[in-house]
């Protein structure tokens, strides 16, 4: 499925190696290769995680989630998705680990890989290795064997929410409402593991703050108060609407930036006949 083209970067111009058209199998390669490329040109790599890494996952996980959030994923979880899932980690020239992503594949009829943990540490932010390990990971799904890639996110998690939507090219289907932490009014994202979806959702930045500042909001979008969850719940249940982009953080970093996501329908690039 795919959002508004107005909002998007082409995706010739976001992965120079993309071609309409092109096989999944052959752009997911491609895909994979760019990121182990950018990885080496910041003297950094990535491999899958052994089970003697799992202390040190442990230590980064509780270094950038409060207490009880790292808690949900215990050690004997992490064994199972080290053993049987696809558990990345990435690590500079010293071997110290500066990221990690937990995914997990389902037998589901979506075939989805499914991301569960995406953390990187603290002085490593903005420098583009969620964004990264993101694309990273769906690579990897899709060798795989996976055909979807899913995942709940946190609607408190501004920039997870940015990097997701914008970067990365996700969109929100819907909020879950089971009163449980650690799920209660959580996103849920959902979509096919393909070129075109992967390729050609990635937000233009430039596009939605155009809207932020006045630009006429074309008939039936709206741009929703990020913590409004009932407005955005009735636009995403009621009116069919999905959440495709959130706005940019401000440049210079100011207390009273409030985000704002832009929900619009999507475009089913294959309708049925
Ligand atoms: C969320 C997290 C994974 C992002 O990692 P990262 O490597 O810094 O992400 P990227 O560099 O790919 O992108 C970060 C973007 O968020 C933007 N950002 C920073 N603060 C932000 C905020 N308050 N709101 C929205 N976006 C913000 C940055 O400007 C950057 O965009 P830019 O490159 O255009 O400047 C990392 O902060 C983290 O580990 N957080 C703790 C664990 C967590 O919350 N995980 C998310 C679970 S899905």
């Amino acid at each position: 499925m795919l959002k508004p083209r107005s909002l998007c970067i082409p995706p010739e111009r976001m992965f120079p190696f993309y071609r309409a058209g092109m096989a999944d199998a052959d752009f997911f390669i491609q895909l994979k290769a760019a990121q182990v490329e950018r990885l080496a040109s910041m003297r950094l790599r990535y491999r899958l995680a052994q089970l003697d890494d799992i202390p040190r996952i442990e230590q980064l996980v509780f270094s950038r989630y409060p207490a009880n959030v790292a808690a949900e994923i215990s050690p004997f979880d992490t064994y199972r998705y080290v053993r049987y899932g696809q558990v990345m980690v990435v690590e500079d020239a010293s071997a110290a680990m500066v990221a990690c992503a937990y995914e997990v594949g389902y037998d589901h009829p979506d075939c989805p890989s499914y991301l569960l943990r995406l953390v990187v540490r603290e002085d490593m932010e903005s420098r583009g290795l969620a964004t990264l390990l993101n694309r990273l990971a769906s690579a990897l799904g899709y060798e795989r064997g996976a055909r979807a890639r899913h995942a709940l996110l946190d609607s408190t998690n501004q920039m997870s929410l940015y990097v997701h939507l914008n970067k990365v090219g996700s969109y929100f289907r819907d909020l879950v409402d089971v009163p449980c932490e650690g799920i209660e009014n959580h996103y849920v994202s959902e979509r096919p593991l393909n070129a075109l979806t992967q390729a050609a959702n990635v937000i233009n930045d430039q596009a939605v703050m155009s809207l932020c500042n006045g630009a006429q909001l074309p008939y039936g979008w709206r741009l929703v108060d990020a913590q409004d969850l009932p407005t955005i719940r009735s636009l995403l249940r009621e009116h069919g609407l999905r959440v495709v982009a959130a706005t940019p953080p401000p440049v210079v970093k100011n207390s009273g930036y409030r985000q704002k996501l832009l929900l619009t329908e999507l475009e089913n690039p294959h309708p049925p006949n």
